[in-house]
């Protein structure tokens, strides 16, 4: 048999697992019976027959935009989040780049945020003209880390756009500290934060202006779409003209930012929203206490530590449940095999993003010397971080430890919880198999087949393995 080394193994999950580590294996990648039995199914995107109804009503009612669907929706949003204005648009990376365009953003400035996040934070960002400036994260918290911000502020920058990934606050408090001394704008990137809140308080409602996506995997969906938010009438008026051709709402934006493009919401979508919506009190309840049951599970297990929450985190919305795995703790057991042998076991633990967002490919072309494609204005000024060469320790380090449990994950009853908790203990008891088996070379690799074939063992929960 052909063993992987560990880095192929983990840059490559086509390989064949081919270990049996014996016949009184307890581990379901072995012989083992999956921990997760007898779980009903949570599949996502989630909808029943209201929001079956609401489509057709919109259908018949022949106002599919424009009407007075997206115009509640806007409404019942903002007041969850505790925002006074929201401008419902078509998706979280329009949101953002509205809020930035309301806020003056563009040409000649920067714009702080977190090395680790989905590339359309940048996207937003990088759509007004302005240049990024990346920051460092706090591994316990998977957000920025507030420390290194004031050390990064140049005299171009204009913004700090804080990521709540996974729905967890960052220390507002501090963070407006520093944006007031230095006369800087926040602008939330909470597109994960859907009733999530901050000293009881909603996010998305604390900077200048904010985006929020509906995206399918999200805990609320439309299958795409998004929200500003703001409580401030001329940057609503702002992000309404970048969302819709310049047209103002409240004849309160700046003369220079009655412009745009078309980022309209559909009725459809609203209508597919207003009921999601309904629904988010009751999910972020179940989720808040599925996340509590996972984070005393992992408390006990050294090899995983749980994401730490604020305690101004008064909600979180648990778009992904985060935690770090320590290879050392599990004697230099890759995260890989581990997360093979608990996908087994039926539940999916995710990698998140292979590498810091700054190693996407729009930050690793020479722009300077581009001459025939020159789509950024800051190409070539000196005072732009040098995104080619940019290492920073802790996120590097971060995304290689980075375990995630997805929003549907946790969605389950007390009982799928426990369950879920249970695979968890057992393939840290079992570590010793599990590492014996790597040792020897009898585990290859990842087969998403083989994996399903060890759930099919037991009517293990479709949901955790989404
Ligand atoms: C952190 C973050 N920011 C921005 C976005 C962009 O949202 P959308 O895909 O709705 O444009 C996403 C989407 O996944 C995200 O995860």
């Amino acid at each position: 048999m052909v063993s992987a080394s560990p880095e192929l193994y983990c840059k490559n999950f086509s390989h064949l697992i081919q270990a049996s580590a014996g016949s009184m294996s307890l581990l379901a990648l072995f012989d083992g019976m999956p921990a997760l039995t007898d779980v009903p199914s949570h599949p996502w995107p989630h909808h029943d027959q209201a929001e079956r109804d609401v489509l057709l009503e919109v259908l018949e009612s022949s106002s599919w935009y424009n009407g007075t669907k997206v115009k509640e929706f806007e409404e019942s949003f903002a007041a969850m989040q505790d925002a006074k204005y929201g401008v419902a648009c078509t998706g979280g990376t329009v949101a953002l780049e509205a809020a930035c365009r309301a806020a003056g953003v563009g040409v000649g400035d920067e714009v702080i945020t977190s090395a680790y996040t989905f590339i359309g934070t940048c996207s937003a960002i990088l759509k007004t003209g302005a240049a990024i400036r990346f920051v460092d994260i706090d591994p316990e918290t998977n957000n920025l880390d507030i420390d290194q911000i004031e050390d990064t502020i140049t005299s171009h920058t204009k913004a700090v756009m804080p990521v709540h990934y996974g729905g967890l606050a960052c220390d507002i408090d501090r963070l407006q500290a520093i944006a007031d001394k230095h006369e800087l704008v926040i602008l939330e990137d909470a597109c994960h934060s859907w009733g999530a809140k901050y000293k009881d308080r909603g996010l998305g409602s604390w900077g200048l202006a904010s985006g929020f996506s509906f995206q399918q995997s999200k805990n609320m969906t439309c299958g795409d779409g998004g929200i500003a938010l703001t409580n401030n009438e001329a940057v609503a008026d702002a992000i309404g003209c970048a969302i819709n051709q310049g047209r103002s709402r409240y004849d309160k934006a700046d003369p220079r930012l009655r412009w745009g493009s078309n980022h309209r919401m559909t009725e459809f979508s609203a209508a597919i929203l207003l009921v999601q919506l309904s629904r988010m009190p009751e999910h972020t309840e179940i989720r808040e206490q599925n996340a509590a049951m996972l984070t005393r599970t992992l408390s006990q297990i050294p090899g995983i530590t749980p994401c730490t929450r604020l305690a101004d985190a008064t909600v979180v919305s648990w778009h992904v449940y985060g935690a770090r795995y320590h290879e050392d703790e599990w004697d230099g057991l890759p995260r890989d095999v581990f997360r093979m042998a608990i996908a087994s076991e039926g539940l999916r633990m995710e990698p998140g993003y292979p590498e810091p967002v700054y190693r996407h490919g729009v930050f690793q072309q020479d722009w300077a010397n581009s001459e025939d494609i020159r789509p950024f204005p800051w190409a070539g000024e000196d005072w732009v971080q040098d995104y080619r060469a940019l290492n920073l320790p802790k996120v590097e380090r971060y995304c290689k430890e980075r375990l995630g449990v997805r929003q549907a994950a946790l969605l389950g009853d007390e009982g799928a919880m426990a369950q879920a908790c249970g695979a968890i203990e057992k393939v840290w008891e079992q570590r010793g198999e599990l590492l014996d088996a790597w040792r020897a070379g009898k585990i290859e690799g990842w087969d998403e087949e083989q994996v399903k074939r060890h759930k099919e063992k037991g009517k293990t929960q479709e949901a955790l393995t989404r």
